[in-house]
């Protein structure tokens, strides 16, 4: 008998108003017949498309429809269908991406959206002018940023008889990434993985410090597509205000010392380490006890920080080691002197002084180099980078 693809697993699909809806119906049957336990939520112009009762017997279980229904099914409906592995919104209206990018819970798919913590998938479908709309592509942008991931709808004619990009993807497609996603979560199953992010500081007094412009943002979303990834995941975090993503264990470091030490603590018991933070090269010789008072000039002797992943290269053993290179020219070319100085598996380059890349930013352009290719990837969120990263990890001819 072959393996079902989806034994085990508790998807909600949440079902909102439009033509779309009844393609719905196909993708709910597929996964029920896969051996996904399938609960389906509905809104009111869902039900108005296609019939609670039809999805009830495709998914083979009781089908959510009102907020308000305390019944036998659902004891507080909109948190019930929130518990699951997955939460696929298809179709998805314009509508709803809004609500849940503003947090708005007013009928029972938002709310259950605003209640989740399980991964989002959204498959948009939507007139081309509503979706091409600067506000509905700022919304896709703000849930990207969150971690939630978007099918991109198809080009051709629309339900209204406009050509244009809106329409759902194609059922196959949606099926697809479905399967990748699940996969997607087994590749680094057993894999103990440390990541380090943030920037770090390097006190000059107690009061003033060097230290640069990183947020964070990118070596936390490798840090979550790990844990989504099945790793063990330990985050060596300089100074940033992120929430720690779910499951992640985390250490705070301030200063490069700190974060060396940190990471030379964890080595042995991690066998994949990604550097994503942006670390000091240099720091104060002297740190003043007190605050230094002002007047005249301030002339400050800087010494050289160790570099910790070279450190980690020249002691790899069976590690797997990924570095990042922050440049502003000649990425390729410094990206893999780098790769290759400091023995590295895989190198992350990102041109800070592009727009779009590096810094702060909720998006990166980057370049991923190993010693046998190189790749170039186009713009995409971070959490999607850190998903994309991750994906190279577990292509490494070492992994
Ligand atoms: O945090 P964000 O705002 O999201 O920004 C993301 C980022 C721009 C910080 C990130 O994408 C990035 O490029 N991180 C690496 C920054 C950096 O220090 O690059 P580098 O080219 O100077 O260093 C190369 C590698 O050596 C890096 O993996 C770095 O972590 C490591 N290194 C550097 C210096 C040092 N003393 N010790 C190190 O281990």
């Amino acid at each position: 008998m072959s393996e079902k693809l989806f034994s085990g697993k508790k998807i909600t699909v949440g079902i909102t108003g439009g033509i779309a809806a009844y393609k719905a119906a196909d993708i709910v049957s597929w996964l029920n017949q896969q051996g996904a336990e399938v609960t389906v939520a509905m809104t009111k112009s869902a039900c108005e498309f296609i019939t609670p009762l039809t999805m009830k017997t495709l998914s083979g279980r009781p089908v959510a429809c009102d907020i308000n229904s305390l019944d036998a099914d659902f004891h507080v409906p909109h948190i019930d269908i929130a518990s699951c592995d997955l939460f696929l919104v298809v179709p998805a209206t314009a509508n709803i991406i809004a609500k849940a990018a503003c947090g708005i819970a007013d009928e029972l798919v938002s709310a259950a959206l605003l209640a989740t913590s399980a991964p989002i998938i959204f498959a948009p479908a939507m007139h081309c002018d509503m979706y091409a709309n600067p506000a509905t592509q700022a919304n896709i942008k703000t849930l990207s940023a969150r971690g939630c991931r978007f099918i991109e709808p198809g080009e051709g004619r629309l339900a209204c008889g406009a050509i244009g990009r809106g329409r759902l993807a194609k059922v196959e497609d949606i099926k697809q990434y479905i399967t990748d996603f699940f996969a997607e979560g087994r590749l680094l199953s057993g894999r103990r993985v440390l990541v380090t992010a943030g920037p770090t500081y390097e006190y000059i007094d107690p009061v003033r410090f060097i230290g640069n412009r990183s947020s964070g943002k990118m070596g936390y979303a490798v840090a979550a597509a790990a844990v989504e990834a099945g790793a063990e995941v330990l985050l060596v975090s300089g100074p940033c205000s992120l929430p720690v993503p779910a499951g992640v264990k985390c250490v705070r470091v301030t200063s490069a010392a700190e974060m060396e030490a940190a990471v030379r603590e964890a080595y042995a018991e991690y066998d994949i380490v990604v550097m994503a933070a942006a670390v000091a090269d240099y720091r104060p010789e002297q740190q003043a006890e007190q605050k230094i008072k002002k007047g005249g000039g301030m002339e400050i002797k800087l010494v050289a920080n160790n570099d910790i992943l070279k450190g980690l290269g020249a002691d790899k053993g069976d590690h797997i080691l990924v570095g990042f290179a922050a440049e502003t020219q000649n990425l390729a070319a410094y990206a893999t002197k780098k790769l290759v100085e400091k023995n590295l598996d895989l190198i992350i380059a990102n041109n800070v002084a592009q727009a779009g890349a590096g810094f702060d930013g909720d998006t990166n352009i980057i370049t991923a180099i190993s010693p046998d290719k190189t790749e170039e990837w186009e713009m995409m969120s971070k959490r999607a980078a850190g998903r994309q990263i991750i994906k190279a990890i577990s292509e490494l001819p070492r992994f």
